[in-house]
């Protein structure tokens, strides 16, 4: 054939694809999620989400250490806590001496140059399951707020560096805002879950928290996954009131939402690679579908190619340790 134009000229080794390769991803774009629970010496199994454990301060600090190691610098907290300590209005989340709290403060008196995300929101306190304050089968808006509020200054005060409102009640970023700089917080930072859809790929994190919802769904608070102008709205609001960075969430069946938000902010963009899509790999390379790393891999820079400034993951420990065997 006599042709002028043959892309695979720029494929033929693997020193001009590294040079004409698109997409970057950074170690420091990468946000480790970890699950807490009570105890000592503690690392529990979450059979849905294998690799992948809720553990005990001490253990979790272990954890932390070894991230560290492999240049994770940033760190989101989820408690698993005892039924016991589960109410409807989730009063436990406002307990200064609580598992949340006091683990912060232990991270950030080892670590003091890691950024601590704390997630606020009812789900993990709450006995119904639910991200808000429920009362004769309805999710409170207003009163879950408040909530929220209170239990940004706890984190805060604990070290937090960013709170991260991850329930999808209306308002809570400009109540969380002002709360926050009320108690003299001036610089705690608010990573808002802006776009966060009611789906079907967070089975898994519902398993590790045990917080799965007693009755009903989310769909009166998480967005339709049939919408994505709607997004654009939940984004323009957290910007409007005060967010310092912005999510989309899930991460996978949501790309187009990513490189949409991202035309649409000049705030950063966080996408979370959720429980469901990382259970999913693991499951499918263990049956021999897939190969685990490579799909690992491809999954993470997709995410980052949409557009995405930051990725939540339970990968990123191995993918740490790929990034700095391949050199990237
Ligand atoms: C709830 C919350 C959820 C996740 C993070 N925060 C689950 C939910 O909304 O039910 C999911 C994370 C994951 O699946 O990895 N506030």
């Amino acid at each position: 054939m006599k042709l002028t134009q043959r892309p695979r000229r720029n494929r033929k080794t693997e020193a001009l694809r590294q040079m004409v390769a698109e997409t970057d991803l950074r170690v420091s774009q990468l946000v480790l999620p970890l699950f807490l629970c009570e105890g000592k010496g503690e690392r529990q199994v979450i059979n849905s989400m294998p690799g992948i454990f809720r553990m005990s301060p001490d253990i979790l600090l272990e954890e932390v250490g070894k991230a560290v190691q492999l240049g994770i610098k940033t760190f989101d907290l989820f408690p698993a806590l005892s039924e016991t300590l589960k109410d409807s209005y989730g009063k436990e989340s406002l307990n200064r001496n609580g598992l949340l709290p006091t683990t912060l403060k232990m991270i950030r008196d080892k670590y003091p140059e890691v950024t601590l995300i704390s997630d606020v929101a009812l789900d993990p306190y709450s006995s119904d399951g639910h991200d808000g304050v429920v009362k004769n089968g309805q999710i409170l808006n207003d009163e879950t707020v408040e909530i929220l509020a209170k239990m940004s200054i706890v984190h805060a005060e604990a070290g937090a560096d960013i709170v991260s409102p991850s329930d999808m009640m209306d308002g809570r970023v400009g109540a969380i805002r002002d709360a926050l700089d009320e108690s003299g917080f001036t610089n705690t930072g608010i990573l808002s879950y802006s776009a966060k859809y009611a789906s079907s790929f967070y089975g898994p994190f519902r398993e590790a928290l045990d917080s799965a919802p007693k009755f009903g769904d989310k769909k009166t608070y998480q967005m339709d996954f049939r919408n994505a102008r709607e997004a654009l709205r939940e984004i323009e609001l957290d910007e409007m009131e005060g967010a310092d960075m912005v999510m989309v969430k899930p991460a996978l069946s949501y790309l187009d939402i990513i490189s949409l938000v991202k035309s649409h902010t000049h705030l950063p963009v966080a996408a979370y690679n959720v429980s469901g899509e990382y259970g999913l790999i693991k499951a499918g390379a263990k049956a021999g579908i897939i190969d685990e790393t490579r799909a690992m891999v491809e999954t993470l820079y997709s995410i980052r190619r949409a557009g995405a400034d930051v990725i939540f993951t339970y990968f990123a420990l191995p993918m740490a340790e790929w990034l700095r065997k391949n050199d990237r």
